[in-house]
């Protein structure tokens, strides 16, 4: 069993850092800036690639596509993450979230961790931050759709919530709910949909060190329509399984349902590891468009993840595990 920690210890950063994906302030601070003057746009989303309209700085060739295999991490603008959204509790166009979301409560705001653990809490949101190592990460965002972007979150793992509440032997998985508040989320009066918005993941896919609760970008709090204000990023998974504005986390013994698995199961599966191999039903993921780049570039086993997260599939078909 890992050690368990309690909130108010810190964990010692050998154990949440790893090297590759951890950057100090300076050198963060730096990419920023250096971002912050690269016109890009990305997208992510659930439908037919290409479907969306993308702005024309976009669509400019611009360098041409890096060579296979490549990890480089040119930061998507500020400007395109905080407009260019999915999170259709706000309507279902790129532009919508940030059009609507505006109204969005976000504080109090509180998080029921709850189910199969010895400790249930309910945390207001201040008391995550000032609990949990806050750090910085950078990660690629594959979206199912073939877009990709590269962003700066800030947040803690998700590790150490759920050490706080100390999971039974019985827990296999994590549920996350988002917020249900049809006055201030438009898009909930659309019916097509079985809202809440609802992800999972398997404990040790919740556990691992790269997977984070987000409550920032860029330095800054998060916005309303990038999930304010606690989302989760898991950097090797299609990017529809990181679920915004979360008010609910279940321990539980089952596989959860998850909205995307529930409306499409064949096209959406509960693992939605990023697979070049895997094709989505109508569409191939073999390459993706980096926004801001000319051209497509290969997609890579979980996103470029492979090396620190490939051991949690071991022995798995990923094809029939999509
Ligand atoms: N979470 C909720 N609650 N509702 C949503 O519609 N969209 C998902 C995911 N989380 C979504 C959500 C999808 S499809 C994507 S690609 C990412 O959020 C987009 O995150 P971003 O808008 O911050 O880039």
């Amino acid at each position: 069993m890992p050690k368990t920690y309690q909130p108010s210890e810190k964990i010692p950063s050998s154990e949440i850092t790893p090297e590759k994906h951890y950057y100090t302030r300076r050198q963060f601070i730096k990419l920023a800036a250096a971002a912050a003057a690269t016109a890009a746009l990305a997208a992510c989303g659930v439908r037919p690639p290409e479907s969306d309209p993308l702005p024309s700085s976009s669509q400019a060739p611009s360098a041409s596509p890096p060579p296979a295999g490549d990890l480089s991490q040119e930061l998507t603008s500020y400007e395109d993450v905080t407009t260019f959204n999915n999170f259709y509790e706000f309507g279902l166009d790129k532009g919508d979230p940030a059009k609507n979301a505006g109204q969005l409560k976000t504080s109090p705001w509180t998080v029921e961790v709850y189910g199969l653990v010895n400790r249930p809490r309910t945390f207001a949101f201040e008391d995550l931050l000032s609990s949990y190592t806050q750090e910085e990460r950078i990660y690629r965002m594959r979206c199912v759709e073939g877009w990709s972007m590269v962003i700066p979150w800030q947040g803690f793992t998700l590790s150490q919530l759920l050490k706080a509440v100390e999971p039974t032997a019985e827990a296999k998985y994590v549920r996350f709910e988002t917020l249900y508040r049809p006055e201030e989320m438009p898009g909930l009066n659309y019916n097509g949909f079985p809202w809440p918005y609802q992800e999972g993941l398997r404990l040790d896919e919740a556990m691992h060190n790269l997977t984070i609760l987000s409550t920032g970008l860029y330095g800054k709090t998060l916005l309303p329509q990038n999930g304010a204000p606690l989302r989760l990023v898991v950097p090797w998974k299609y990017g529809f399984k990181s679920i915004k504005s979360i008010v609910k986390i279940e321990l539980v013994a089952e596989q959860p349902a998850t909205l995307w698995n529930t409306t499409a199961p064949r096209e959406y599966g509960f693992y939605s590891n990023v697979n070049p191999d895997v094709p989505h039903p109508r569409w191939s993921q073999a390459s993706e468009r980096r926004i801001g780049e000319g051209g497509r570039r290969p997609t890579l086993l979980f996103n470029g993840y492979e090396k620190e997260v490939a051991g949690l599939y071991a022995g798995m078909d990923l094809r029939s595990n999509y």
